[in-house]
């Protein structure tokens, strides 16, 4: 157990001022002010639990939602509505004990000298200021990271990715565009075959399971719905490692085999070694390694592209570490202490797929350093709340030695010093994982389950059907997207999968 010292004790003083909630409306500047960006699996987290009488909080995030991203893979294909995923983030703010602050904008800069945060209202519809500042205290960055292209030309311009509600929308544009098409009168066959020429780059999770559901989309539905595409419409899965890397490195090459055999048996193709150099509106350039070690290029025709090589830092981030020397060395993202406190502040702390931890990024370590942070913040305040109580006690003890009446003061300073104790100790972060689920389509998915003691593997049918729905049933943030997925599953049950463009 560490005692819980991370922040600057000048600054653990601001945290003890409880604002009034009229004056916090009215002047936010007047009060020590919590910001925090981001409104996704850490940020929500930490809001969810945060007790936030005892802080002016500020919320600040371009996207005013929580995305469940567990089921995105299932969004373009019509799986899922992308509104049963979503979370209105007012739904959660309305639910606090006190007012928070949200502003819809993006933080273009973290100005650690001044603690100031610049903001950009980046949407369509702009008022007469787009642009300003928010002065903070503490801060909480949480703004996860972009998708990686390793500057590979052409993906920025010709490539779809899955991060966002949006990019499910392009996806679905696309796909559907490029098999209308397809179907143009008089269309060639070379050009039909290059149209329904589906890509995914990248073997990690996102791409494991969004080939999955693509295929999935066809042999349920499109293959009814347009039957001519029957023949030529085909998934491939291109990735640059000898294997698909499915969920963590911890799950056993049984699994992979599996997920891999399991492809094979839905016509996905998989390449392997095959790295992407260059991607042009209609073909994908790649290098492939032959068995024998030596190196070809490869040019693959494609209609619709899906890039999903993992994550990259946000250039919100680049930048705050460009300002802070002990971050030189840093390359994942906001390098952390284990209380989470960034590297080189005091009063800054960065948690989920911005910050660079010894942890995969994925939503379980975001949402439990989220969890984790707001017993930090909550402690913190509670501290600085009792000592105050217990220097009021300790006055009063003086006074009463002059007249000699101490012994319920003694034990009331007593309990008030044991509660302090108990709540500066906070032992530093620790992930505890909970297993990870993938799923691969027809029905099957590969899991490794902590209860089930290592690596677990689930054949189609009904068993299934319910073991991996459920875990993601029960891992939705309210009961409204519960239920709302489970209606959405049981009407692609019944009526199957809408095949219209948007
Ligand atoms: P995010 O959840 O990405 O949230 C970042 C937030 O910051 C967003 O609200 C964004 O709008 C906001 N933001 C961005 N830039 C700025 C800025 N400049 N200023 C202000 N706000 C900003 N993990 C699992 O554990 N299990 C899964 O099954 C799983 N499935 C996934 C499926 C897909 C398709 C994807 C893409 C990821 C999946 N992950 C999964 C990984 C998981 O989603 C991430 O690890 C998790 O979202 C990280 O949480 P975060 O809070 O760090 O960032
Ligand atoms: P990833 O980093 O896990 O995988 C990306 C893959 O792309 C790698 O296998 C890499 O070798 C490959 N790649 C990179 N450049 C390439 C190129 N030029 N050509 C071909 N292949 C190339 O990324 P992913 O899948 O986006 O996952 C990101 C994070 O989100 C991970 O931590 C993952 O665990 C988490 N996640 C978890 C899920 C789950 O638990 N079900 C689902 C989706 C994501």
């Amino acid at each position: 157990m560490t005692n819980l010292n991370p922040i600057h004790p000048r600054r653990l003083l601001l945290f003890s001022v409880r604002p009034n909630p009229q004056d916090f409306e009215q002047d936010h500047s007047a009060n020590s002010q919590l910001g925090y960006i981001g409104s996704g699996w850490g940020s929500v987290s930490l809001l969810k639990k945060l007790d936030t009488s005892n802080y002016n909080v500020i919320v600040v995030s371009p996207r005013n939602f929580f995305l469940f991203t567990p089921l995105l893979p299932s969004c373009p294909t019509g799986t899922i509505e992308h509104r049963s995923i979503m979370e209105p983030l007012r739904y959660i703010i309305r639910h606090k004990q006190s007012a928070v602050k949200y502003y819809e904008a993006e933080a273009t800069k973290i100005d650690h000298a001044r603690r100031v945060l610049k903001l950009a209202d980046l949407s369509d519809v702009k008022g007469e200021v787009s642009e300003t500042e928010v002065p903070y205290d503490y801060l909480v960055v949480g703004v996860g990271a972009e998708n990686a292209t390793f500057g590979i030309p052409g993906v920025k311009e010709h490539a779809c990715f899955l991060k966002e509600i949006t990019d499910a929308q392009k996806i679905r544009t696309k796909v559907m565009d490029c098999i209308e098409t397809a179907m143009f009168k008089d269309q060639t066959e070379e050009e039909k075959e290059r149209l329904l020429h589906m890509v995914v780059v990248g073997g990690g999770p996102t791409g494991v399971e969004f080939a999955a559901e693509l295929q999935d989309f066809f042999e349920e539905d499109l293959k009814k719905w347009i039957p001519d595409i029957a023949n030529k419409f085909h998934v491939t899965l291109v990735e640059a490692l000898p294997n698909v890397s499915v969920v963590l490195p911890m799950f056993s090459k049984t699994l992979i085999e599996y997920t891999e055999s399991t492809f094979k048996d839905e016509k996905i193709s998989v390449r392997t070694k095959t790295m992407v150099k260059k991607v042009t509106d209609k073909n994908i350039e790649c290098e492939v390694t032959k068995p024998d070690g030596t190196k070809e290029k490869q040019i693959l025709p494609y209609g619709a592209l899906v890039w999903a090589t993992g994550n990259a830092v946000r250039p919100v981030v680049r930048d705050l570490m460009a300002q802070i020397p002990q971050q030189a060395s840093s390359r994942r993202g906001l390098a952390v202490n284990e209380y989470l406190v960034v590297d080189g502040t005091d009063g800054v702390w960065a948690l989920g797929d911005c910050s660079a931890t010894k942890y995969a990024p994925t939503a379980q370590v975001a949402s439990q350093q989220g969890a984790f942070l707001a017993r930090l913040l909550n402690s913190m305040a509670q501290t600085q709340e009792l000592e105050s109580e217990l220097k009021k006690l300790e006055d009063l003890q003086l006074q009463a030695a002059e007249t000699g009446d101490r012994e319920t003061l003694d034990k009331e300073i007593q309990k008030k010093e044991k509660s302090l104790r108990r709540v500066k100790q906070l032992s530093p972060f620790e992930y505890s994982h909970q297993g990870s689920l993938a799923y691969i389509g027809m029905d099957r998915a590969v899991a490794d389950i902590t209860w089930f003691n290592g690596n677990f593997a689930t054949g189609g049918g009904g068993l299934t059907y319910l073991f991996w729905r459920s875990a993601y049933i029960s891992m939705c943030f309210s009961t409204r997207n519960r239920i709302l997925v489970i209606m959405d599953w049981i009407k692609v049950k019944i009526f199957g999968r809408d095949v219209s463009r948007e």
